[in-house]
């Protein structure tokens, strides 16, 4: 049962037992995410006041215009984990290569790396839609005392000891998991503090909502392009309705909470889809089954991919258990 008025600060030292290796240093980490989602939060509240909106001029290694807010989303949560000596290693949608960092006094002894996506749904943040930060956790496989490599970082889904995201939406959450359910947590922006709103979230079984660009239809695979008919179809309790935000974390929150599928499948012109498996995929698989919901690739469990490169992309179909399966079947006709 939820405790009225709970804060995140005091869940997280009240879960800090649950955890398999409970050093406390992972809990030092996750509040670490918590201030960097405020300055971020604080940011993204600003922009059209001050100079923040559009591009910031470079192209990431994704191929994509940087915007202003990207870079400072990605400043802010390096800057916050580097100060704090709590990790051992950061990877980001912005940067080319994971950072090793090695604090002064701790010799590569931090056990974690994180790897997140400082700012989620770019293309939203000078229309005032919606934008998000992902992050992925996991220890590393590598010895403590030696620099981290990238071994540390391309580690499947499944090893996560946590992953997250937070919305800057008309309220700010922090919605995260440590694999024991996942727990929402809602800004009060007057003192800054997170507050648990939604305890122990689930993805209803089943839905009717579809998530999809359907503007790049013609490239679809043939399985996609006939679930999107039987999406559209007049039969049972069809047809869905279609929502699509287009930050993956705003899309994802709202098909928790009411119930549908999004996906972003391979096509014809991105032959691995356009979703990262690491910071994007992964993190929003192991939120996904932990809520009770399922993540693949139309083929195969997300979480069970064994990554080659930081920056890979996959197709990703996630949401309620009975319309993946059912997109699934769908691919695998
Ligand atoms: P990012 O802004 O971090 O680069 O991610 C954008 C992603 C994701 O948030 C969203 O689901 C998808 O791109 C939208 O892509 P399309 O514009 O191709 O639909
Ligand atoms: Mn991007
Ligand atoms: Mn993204
Ligand atoms: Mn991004």
């Amino acid at each position: 049962m939820a405790k009225q008025n709970q804060t995140l600060g005091e869940f997280i030292i009240e879960k800090q037992a649950e955890f398999k290796y409970s050093s406390g240093e992972l809990s030092k980490l996750i509040n670490a995410i918590r201030l960097a989602a405020k300055v971020v939060n604080h940011e993204v509240n600003k922009a059209g006041l001050v100079d923040i909106l559009g591009t910031a001029g470079e192209t990431n290694v994704q191929g994509e215009q940087q915007q202003k807010l990207d870079v400072l989303a990605n400043d802010a949560f390096i800057r916050t984990l580097t100060n704090r000596e709590i990790v051992c290693g950061i990877a980001s949608e912005e940067e080319d290569t994971f950072i090793s960092i090695n604090s002064s006094d701790k010799n590569h002894q931090n056990k974690y790396v994180v790897l997140i996506d400082p700012l989620d749904g770019s293309s939203n943040i000078d229309v005032n839609v919606s934008v998000g930060t992902i992050f992925s956790i996991y220890r590393r496989v590598t010895p403590v005392g030696t620099p981290v490599t990238e071994e540390d970082f391309l580690q499947p889904g499944k090893n996560q000891v946590a992953a997250g995201y937070v919305i800057y939406g008309t309220s700010t959450m922090l919605v995260y998991t440590t694999g024991h359910g996942v727990n929402g947590f809602t800004l009060n922006p007057a003192i800054g503090t997170f507050y648990l709103s939604h305890p122990n979230m689930t993805y209803p079984e089943n839905g009717r909502i579809y998530s999809i660009n359907e503007g790049n239809y013609v490239h679809f695979p043939q399985g996609v392009k006939d679930y999107i008919k039987y999406c559209q179809a007049e039969e049972e309790d069809r047809p869905y309705t279609s929502r699509y935000i287009g930050s993956l974390v705003s899309d994802f929150h709202r098909n928790m909470i009411k119930g549908g599928i999004f996906i972003y499948p391979k096509s014809s012109k991105a032959t691995d889809g356009k979703l990262r498996l690491l910071y994007e995929c992964n993190p929003m698989a192991f939120l996904a089954e932990q809520a009770n919901a399922k993540a693949s690739d139309g083929f195969r469990r997300i979480l069970d991919i064994e990554p080659t490169e930081l920056h890979q992309r996959v197709p990703f179909f996630c949401g309620s258990k009975r319309m993946v399966e059912k997109a699934e079947a769908f691919m695998q006709r």
